[in-house]
Parts: structure tokens; sequence; C-alpha cells
């Protein structure tokens, strides 16, 4: 019997500049496809492969990898089809590069669920503008707005994200040495730039949904009101702040309330408030929820 989810199409590439998205998705059944320039990155909630992608696979990609969802992080995802990739390689989206690497655990390179806040950023930063982007991972947004003339920031825990971020850089002809990177807790480093009175133009925060930070712990769901807050007080008159949040645990109307608190308890007011939506192949559960925030 054909399975049920054969029945679902793949979703089309988003336009010529992108050849990075997710390509199949079925919550019910517990499967995730992502297409990385041919080559699929499979996540499947039970811990057997389905073996109906091999044929849908056909004629669309080259190479299938496989990684069961609630395997450590740590573990690299098991070739299944196709061509073996040994080596990290470049993919397209939004008409920027960015350098995937299968063997890198944790993820592969890029949250694909970020592709339109991406690209947001990159139409509004400009020459002569500064963005902070904090828990950066491989920089997606700092190369976005690089790219549009923004000197950038880039804020991370991990020694090895920067030098991805750079990695990124490079790759897109963007001269590293014309930015910056700061290595080690990204609230720390908000406040540390809040007392030297640093300003951004545009201030990103994506925090995981739980870290240990450099006093104590982070949680999206109790301490997003605090870190809006500590973003809004270095951000310049009209400039603006993209809140993301990846949890179930808050409702869009929640987490809303908590970015506007925070940002008026920082004795700043919000001329606009806009929530972002998700790639539209990222269909049914909206876990991540976005606002770009204008601040006075
Ligand atoms: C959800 S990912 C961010 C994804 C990224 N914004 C993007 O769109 O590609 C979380 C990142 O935060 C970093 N991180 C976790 N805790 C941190 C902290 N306390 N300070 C700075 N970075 C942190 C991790 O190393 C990881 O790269």
């Amino acid at each position: 019997m054909q399975p049920k989810s054969l029945l679902k199409t793949l979703s089309l590439s988003p336009g010529n500049d992108t050849n990075a998205w997710r390509i199949f998705h079925d919550a019910e059944a517990g499967v995730w496809v992502d297409h990385f320039d041919g080559r699929w990155l499979v996540q499947t909630r039970a811990e057997r492969f389905p073996d109906y992608l091999k044929s849908m696979a056909q004629g669309v990609a080259r190479s299938i990898y496989w990684r069961p969802r609630d395997k450590s992080a740590a573990t690299a995802p098991e070739h299944v089809w196709g061509e073996i990739v040994t080596e990290r390689f470049p993919v397209k989206e939004n008409g920027a590069s960015f350098w995937i690497d299968f063997g890198s655990g944790y993820s592969s390179g890029i949250f694909l669920d970020q592709r339109l806040n991406r690209r947001r950023v990159g139409k509004s930063a400009g020459a002569g503008e500064t963005v902070l982007n904090t828990f950066a991972y491989t920089g997606g947004f700092s190369v976005m707005a690089a790219r549009s003339g923004a000197t950038t920031t880039t804020a991370d825990l991990s020694k090895t994200y920067l030098d991805w971020t750079w990695d990124n850089f490079t790759l897109n002809g963007l001269e590293p040495d014309d930015h910056f990177g700061v290595k080690g807790d990204a609230i720390e480093w908000l406040k540390t730039f809040g007392r030297q009175g640093r300003r951004f133009n545009g201030v990103v925060l994506d925090p995981p949904t739980f870290s240990r930070k450099k006093k104590g712990t982070f949680s999206t769901d109790k301490d997003y009101a605090s870190l809006a807050g500590i973003a809004a007080a270095i951000v310049e008159e009209k400039g603006w702040i993209l809140a993301c949040a990846n949890t179930h645990r808050l409702s869009p109307a929640q987490f809303q309330s908590d970015v506007v608190s925070g940002v008026k308890q920082a004795g700043r007011s919000v001329i606009s408030c806009e929530r972002l939506p998700m790639p539209p192949e990222f269909h049914g559960d909206e876990y991540l929820k976005s606002l770009w925030v204008v601040v006075q």
C-alpha cells in the first residue's frame, strides 16, 4: 500500500536565488526533509528510515542523509542513498552563500526556518549602519546585514561558530576584518555594550530555548522580557530589534507581551511591533515566533 505521506507533495524552490529549503514536511508521520542544493538531510521521529523517500528523491536529489531527531545532537547523519558528501559545501539563500557541513553535529550550518527573517535583515540594514547579531550561530543574519553595507558585530559562545561566521563572510566576498566578533555570553555582551554607551541600528535576538549563561540560566519563557529590555537599551532611535523564540511553551500573544513590556521597562517606547511569519513550506506548527520591533 502507498504510504499516506507519498500523497503529499514536495515543496518547490522558493526562487532562483535559493537552493536550500524545507522540501518535505510531514509532522504527523514525524518526517522532515531539508534540501541543501540536492543533498537531502532527513530527520525522523522514528528510529527507522522511511524508505519511500528514496523514490521521492529520484530526479530531485543527489544524495540522502538521515538522522533520527532525538539522537544526540553530536551524531552526524548517516548516508542512505546517492552521492557521498565528504566535505562542507556552499548553498545559496536569498542570493547569499552559506557553508553547510553534514558532519558538524547540532545543525548543518543554517536554520532554514529563518530564511524570511534573514531576508528582512538584509533588506532593512544599510550602508553606514550597525547591526548586532546575538546567539549568532554561523552568522547568517550578520552576512545578510553586511551584504547590505552595515558594519556587524556577531556574538556567540562558540569559537567554532564564530570561525564559521568568518568563513561565511569570505564566501560572500565580505572582509571579516571590517566587522567585529565577540565570544562569550551574549547577555553579558549586551550589558557591556550598554555600559559602554554603544548603540546599534539593529539587534538580532535568537536565543536557544534554554541556555547556561555566565550567571545562572536563561529560558525563553521566563527571561525574554529582560533580554528585550537589555537589547532595547542599546538600540538607536527608530532602530529595530528582531526578537525570535523557538518554543512551544510561549504563545505568540505571550511572547509579544513579554517583548513589548521588556522594551517599555527599559524606558523605550515601541513605534511598531510586527509578527513575522515562518517560510510557507514550514506549514502547520508555528513553533518559531518572530517579532520585528521598531523602538523610539
Ligand atoms: C538557536 S541558535 C541561533 C541560530 C542563529 N541565530 C541563526 O539563525 O542561525 C543558538 C546559538 O546560540 C549560541 N548560544 C547559546 N547560549 C549562548 C549564550 N549564553 N551566549 C551566546 N551564545 C549562546 C549557541 O552557540 C548557538 O550558536
